[in-house]
C-alpha cells in the first residue's frame, strides 16, 4: 500500500509535468508561427501585380512623403521586375520590395541594401544613392535551379 502511494503520486507529478510542457510548447508555437514580426507590412502574394505599389514596378516619383521616389520591385523565380532601372543622382529612395513565390533575397552589390522576400511581406529600404554606376542586384536565398541567374540592375546617373 505504502509503495503504491508513492507511485501514483509520481504518476500524477510526471503528468502534470508533461502538460505543463506540452501547453508551454505549443503556445510559444502558436504565437511565432501566427503573429508577423510587428514592423512588416503584408500583401496577398497571389494577387501583388494588382495591388499598389505592386502594380506600378519601377522608380516611381512621390510628393509629400519624407522620401522623393519609390523604387519598386517584385520577385519571381527566377528574376526581378523591372530587369534594369535607371536611378537620378541624389535621389531619397524607399526602396519597396515583395516576392509572389518563394523566398528570395534582395542584395545590392557596393551598398547596404541586403533584404530577404518573404512571400506576403513587403520589405522596405530606405537609402540615398550618391554614387554614380551601375549596381547588381543579387538573390543570395537559394531559390532553385534558376537563382544563379536571378539578378537585376540599378543605374544610378546624373
Ligand atoms: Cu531568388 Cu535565389
Amino acid at each position: 500500500m505504502h509503495i503504491h502511494k508513492y507511485e501514483k503520486i509520481w504518476l500524477i507529478f510526471g503528468t502534470a509535468t508533461l502538460l505543463v510542457f506540452l501547453s508551454v510548447v505549443g503556445v510559444s508555437a502558436f504565437y511565432l508561427g501566427n503573429q508577423p514580426p510587428s514592423c512588416m507590412a503584408t500583401v496577398d502574394p497571389e494577387k501583388v501585380d494588382t495591388l499598389a505599389p505592386f502594380n506600378k514596378p519601377g522608380l516611381n516619383k512621390v510628393e509629400g512623403k519624407e522620401w522623393d521616389y519609390e523604387l519598386v520591385f517584385v520577385a519571381s523565380a527566377f528574376n526581378y521586375t523591372p530587369g534594369e532601372v535607371e536611378v537620378p543622382l541624389g535621389a531619397k529612395v524607399k526602396v519597396i520590395a515583395t516576392t509572389k513565390d518563394v523566398i528570395h533575397g534582395f542584395s545590392v552589390a557596393g551598398t547596404n541594401i541586403n533584404m530577404m522576400l518573404t512571400p506576403g511581406y513587403i520589405s522596405e529600404y530606405l537609402t540615398t544613392f550618391d554614387k554614380t554606376g551601375e549596381f547588381l542586384i543579387l538573390c543570395n536565398e537559394y531559390c532553385g535551379a534558376g537563382h544563379h541567374m536571378m539578378t537585376s540592375k540599378i543605374k544610378v546617373v546624373e
